[in-house]
């Protein structure tokens, strides 16, 4: 049983409305700067304290998903929780139901809005088995829900090729395609379904276009400026079979209008 401990929380005097977790990642800030702009009080957690200088509109509540440290009352007074924050991996699912049970003890019973990867049911990786078992603690927490599965970010394909960035060559998964999403669409997505009734699994959001992921690297190292072959990169297991066979894309909902190059070049920020 961890304590309950008072956050240590910066910002407007406004009543908070939202709580967004994970509101300093990629996604998570996006959708702190979309509910701002539709005039929403929004709190973020974060195990950081605020940084000295930031004058952003949103309160800023510090606690830890994984301790249990500051998240009753992060969560405390929400209406709404839009859950961003990610440990990458297992702790996922215990960091979801602490999320939830905290929501449960402050008694205001908020809409959980949770963002989860398209095809966690059909690629086996350990991350989306995690990712499917927090879908189902939200879908069974017992508080009104929403589920948005998205496919990857913009940013997410770019970081792979930028990570290999000293090695003379870069790495593309051979016969991998992918459909990327930008970010911020995505953010937009969740703050309408922050404001809307909650829904429960929501059809899932892909980027525009699918594309190979060499054709993603090249892509990538044009941009950049740099030059270098591409090689296939061949991995086995079960979880790449699911990669190849497209479990993670979801062309039928193509949504995003953002393309991979676009947010490259920055053009449409
Ligand atoms: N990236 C993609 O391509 C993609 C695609 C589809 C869906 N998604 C999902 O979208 C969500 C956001 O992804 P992202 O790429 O934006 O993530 P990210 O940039 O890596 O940010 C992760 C966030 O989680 C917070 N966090 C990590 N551990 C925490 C803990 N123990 N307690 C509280 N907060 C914690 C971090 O906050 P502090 O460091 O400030 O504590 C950070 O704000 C994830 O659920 C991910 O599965 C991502």
């Amino acid at each position: 049983m961890v304590e309950p401990v008072e956050p240590v929380e910066s910002g407007t005097d406004a009543e908070p409305l939202v709580l967004v977790t994970g509101g300093t990642g990629t996604l998570g800030r996006a959708v702190v700067r979309g509910l701002s702009a539709r005039g929403l009080a929004v709190r973020l957690l974060s195990r950081r304290p605020r940084p000295a200088g930031d004058r952003g509109p949103c309160r800023w509540a510090t606690g830890d998903l994984t301790t249990g440290e500051g998240v009753d009352a992060a969560v405390s007074g929400a209406g709404v929780i839009v859950h961003c924050a990610t440990t990458l991996g297992r702790g996922d699912v215990a960091a979801t139901r602490r999320l939830a049970d905290a929501a449960h003890r402050a008694g205001s019973r908020p809409h959980l809005v949770y963002i989860s990867i398209v095809g966690v049911d059909r690629v086996p990786l350990p991350y989306y088995r995690a990712k499917l078992a927090a879908e189902r603690v939200v879908a069974e927490s017992g508080l009104p829900w929403t589920v948005l599965r998205a496919t990857q970010f913009h940013d997410l394909i770019a970081r792979v090729t930028d990570a290999q960035r000293l090695s003379p060559v870069a790495l593309a998964l051979a016969g991998v395609r992918f459909q990327p999403v930008d970010a911020e669409e995505v953010a937009e997505r969740l703050a309408d379904l922050a404001v809307g009734e909650p829904a429960g699994r929501v059809p899932d959001m892909g980027g525009p276009q699918v594309r190979d992921h060499a054709e993603l690297t090249r892509a990538t190292l044009r941009a950049r400026g740099r030059r270098r072959p591409v090689l296939p990169l061949w991995l086995p297991g079960a979880a790449f079979r699911g990669y190849r066979a497209g479990g993670h894309l979801a062309p039928d909902h193509a949504v995003g209008r953002i393309t991979y190059e676009e947010y490259l070049a920055g053009a449409v920020r």
